[in-house]
């Protein structure tokens, strides 16, 4: 996509505009991956709603702002792959996010991103910052899985961010559809909120995307692919990318 201004104007702009100016230039949607707890997929999510973004011909930016850097590892194995579409890589811990925001409408000012996909830490320590990504974004999406603990917590983040007035979304991931929690979580989701009408299901495929830096569409037949495919034509859908 392209951001519409020449980036000369940028270069030119007089001192104290140039902040204005990058505003100005802003065209890519931020998705916030968060739920305020550990484990719940928020990389997993995050990793292959890139590369499947990436495939339907987006300029995709992915913001790792976890200190444990599960998504930077994941790209850099990404980079020993052939033939795979790239994505530009911030690795910003959340402690810092005034830079990484700053480095994020730097590069869409350079180079053009369609849209910025963003990983984040588990825990609701730093809920300042947090707060300030949920502002930041123009959709949110809350994974959890039909665990009571998971959902509990997902139920608390999502009220939590409700006041900020950003449109968001839980999913409910690494699903085992055979057991009656699944029915239940799906209802008590569905109560809370909107709810990404697929769900991605508990499967080594998925899991194994972490292992060689690719997306689960970017290997041959796996397992879970529509699972995650009817995730992003979801995202696509509601975030209008
Ligand atoms: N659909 C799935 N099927 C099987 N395993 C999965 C699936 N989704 C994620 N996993 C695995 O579950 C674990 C947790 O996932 P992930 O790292 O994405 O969660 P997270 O929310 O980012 O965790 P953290 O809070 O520690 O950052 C990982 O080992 C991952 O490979
Ligand atoms: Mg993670």
């Amino acid at each position: 996509m392209e951001t519409g201004v020449p980036v000369r104007s940028v270069k030119n702009a007089a001192p104290g505009a140039i902040e204005e100016s990058v505003n100005a230039q802003r065209t890519a949607k931020w998705l916030v991956i968060a739920s305020g707890k550990g484990g719940t997929t928020k990389t997993t999510t995050s990793l292959n709603l890139a590369a499947l973004a990436a495939a339907a011909g987006l300029k995709v930016g992915i913001l790792d702002t976890d200190e444990q850097a599960t998504l930077t590892k994941w790209h850099r194995r990404r980079e020993r792959q052939d033939d795979v579409p790239s994505l530009r890589l911030f690795s910003v811990p959340l402690v810092d996010l005034k830079r990484g925001v700053r480095e994020v409408d730097n590069a869409e000012a350079a180079e053009g991103l369609d849209l910025v996909i963003v990983d984040t830490p588990p825990g609701l320590e730093q809920r300042e910052r947090i707060s300030e990504l949920v502002r930041r974004a123009d959709y949110v999406l809350v994974p959890t899985s039909q665990s009571t603990a998971d959902l509990e917590s997902a139920l608390e983040f999502m009220a939590a961010i409700s006041s900020l007035g950003v449109r968001a979304a839980f999913l409910l991931s690494r699903t085992n559809q055979r057991w009656g929690s699944y029915r239940l979580a799906k209802k008590m989701l569905n109560r809370a909120g909107t709810l990404c009408p697929v769900d991605v299901r508990q499967l080594r495929d998925i899991e194994a995307t972490h292992d060689y830096g690719l997306g689960i569409n970017e290997f041959n037949k796996a397992k879970g692919a529509d699972d995650l495919e009817a995730v992003w034509e979801f995202i696509r859908k509601v975030m209008e990318v």
